[in-house]
């Protein structure tokens, strides 16, 4: 194969072909390989698209070797100090850290919006008590679409904002009235006053008996873990936020899919795994080396939760930033939680592992992000609900972008391993 300034050549039956290369304004540079088959027959093999780009992207850069995590051009440590939730949600949206002006008329919008259709309060009702969260946020988002079936029209710039406040608006209320429902608690409604990590945990924690006191620690916390976790380009759950969305299905309907997505112990059901495995290991007598001798063994499905990351081979800048608010949170708040040692125990010991080190496996953004949650009293079982909140901004971008790009239907090839062509046996002669 012959690699040229602007495309590769290479010999196939015979034929010299050649592919266009195309390079990212980070000077990562990709085959284009749009017309190989038409010109080869020949289809490319990727199973987990573990080397390709699914789509060209302006909203997140990712440099996995050097730990760089950046939303348009902003370093994430940047933004985490800096800006609050609903400005990087902005900024992630629309392209550009908002105005002052820009950001009012946007929080504006959003106080609009902390009402939700009482209808859904239904569906809430029908869940069995054991519902797992995450599987109520996921039928529920796709539920709303259903009280608000009025197609977006990704052209129109004042419909697109009302869109993106709308639903930033209500998740909170719906994340939270999941939470209460479990907890047999009254409901809560948005206190459209507060900024927006305030009123998600005003909208959790707030009794009707009892005078709710905001802790400006817990509250600023919540607000960098949602930054945090406001996109990463194309892991999962945001490339099936695209693909559902290709299909030009709405983005209600796609952002269900990628709470569906999101679920998973290997995407964002980690966080709460994480918290189990620690508190396990704690029971267990902390016993760090058996857990350790359990994750390099073969035979064992057991991992280490919140560890390994298909991108980020050096560290997890979000895991760095997270360890400082724990530590930072925990001394705030006078919490003393021997999860925290477990957790800081197993860090030193896998990184001073061969089996860890040699394949490049660092705590990802999950590993400590759990602890915080539950030194802000959030149950264990709303953790991956969290990072779904977090979320939502990546998952709006990503789907306008994906719209606005006017992408095709994903709609991917196989390469078949099945049986060839057979005869049909009765069933009696079978
Ligand atoms: N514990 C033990 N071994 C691990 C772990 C782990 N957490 N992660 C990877 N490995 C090993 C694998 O066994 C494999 O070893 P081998 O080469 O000897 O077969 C090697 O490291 C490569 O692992 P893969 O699974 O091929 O790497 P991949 O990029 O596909 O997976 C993933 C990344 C899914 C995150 C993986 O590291 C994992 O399962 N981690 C635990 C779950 C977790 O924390 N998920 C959250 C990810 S962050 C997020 O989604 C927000």
């Amino acid at each position: 194969m012959n690699e040229m300034r602007d495309h590769i050549e290479f010999e196939y039956g015979g034929e010299n072909i050649a592919l266009p290369l195309t390079t990212g304004t980070e000077d990562e540079t990709a085959i284009e390989i749009g017309t190989l088959r038409n010109t080869t027959g020949l289809v490319t093999l990727d199973i987990g698209y573990k080397n390709t780009a699914s789509t060209t992207s302006a909203i997140t850069f990712i440099d996995g070797d050097k730990g760089i995590l950046r939303y348009r051009g902003y370093s994430i440590e940047t933004l985490a100090e800096k800006a609050r939730f609903l400005e990087v949600a902005y900024l992630l949206i629309f392209g550009e850290l908002p105005t002052a002006d820009q950001l009012l008329k946007f929080e504006q919008l959003y106080r609009q919006y902390t009402l939700l259709d009482e209808g859904l309060k239904k569906l809430l009702d029908a869940f069995p008590s054991a519902a797992h969260p995450m599987d109520m946020l996921s039928a529920l988002t796709a539920a709303w679409a259903a009280f608000d079936p009025q197609p977006l029209d990704v052209a129109d710039a004042e419909q697109l904002c009302r869109s993106a406040a709308k639903i930033l608006a209500g998740f909170p209320i719906l994340t939270s009235w999941i939470y209460r429902k479990k907890c047999g608690l009254p409901l809560n409604y948005a206190d459209a006053e507060l900024h927006y990590a305030a009123n998600v945990m005003q909208l959790m924690f707030r009794v009707p008996t009892a005078r709710y006191e905001r802790d400006p620690v817990l509250t600023a916390a919540l607000d960098k873990l949602l930054i945090l976790h406001a996109d990463h380009e194309q892991n999962c759950s945001t490339t099936a936020v695209r693909v559902v969305g290709s299909s030009r299905a709405g983005l209600l309907a796609s952002i269900s899919a990628g709470v569906s997505a999101l679920l998973g112990p290997l995407h964002g059901g980690a966080n709460q795994f994480v918290v189990e495995m620690l508190q396990a290991i704690k029971a267990d007598g902390g016993d760090i080396e058996k857990y350790l001798d359990k994750a390099k063994d073969k035979a064992d499905p057991f991992r280490l939760m919140g560890f390994g990351h298909r991108v980020y081979k050096n560290f997890d800048p979000r895991a760095k930033i997270i360890k400082g608010y724990a530590d930072d949170v925990l001394e705030k708040l006078g919490v003393d939680d021997p999860i925290l040692d477990i957790a800081k125990k197993l860090e030193s010991a896998a990184l001073a592992d061969d089996y860890f080190v040699s394949r490049k496996i660092f705590p990802n953004v999950d590993f400590y992000s759990g602890i915080i949650y539950r030194a802000l009293g959030i149950p264990v079982e709303m953790f991956t609900v969290m990072f779904a909140l977090g979320r939502l901004p990546g998952w709006i971008a990503q789907w306008l972008e994906m719209r606005k790009d006017e992408q095709p239907v994903s709609r991917p090839r196989q390469v078949y391993t099945g049986h060839t062509q057979r005869d049909f046996v009765p069933l009696d002669q079978r």
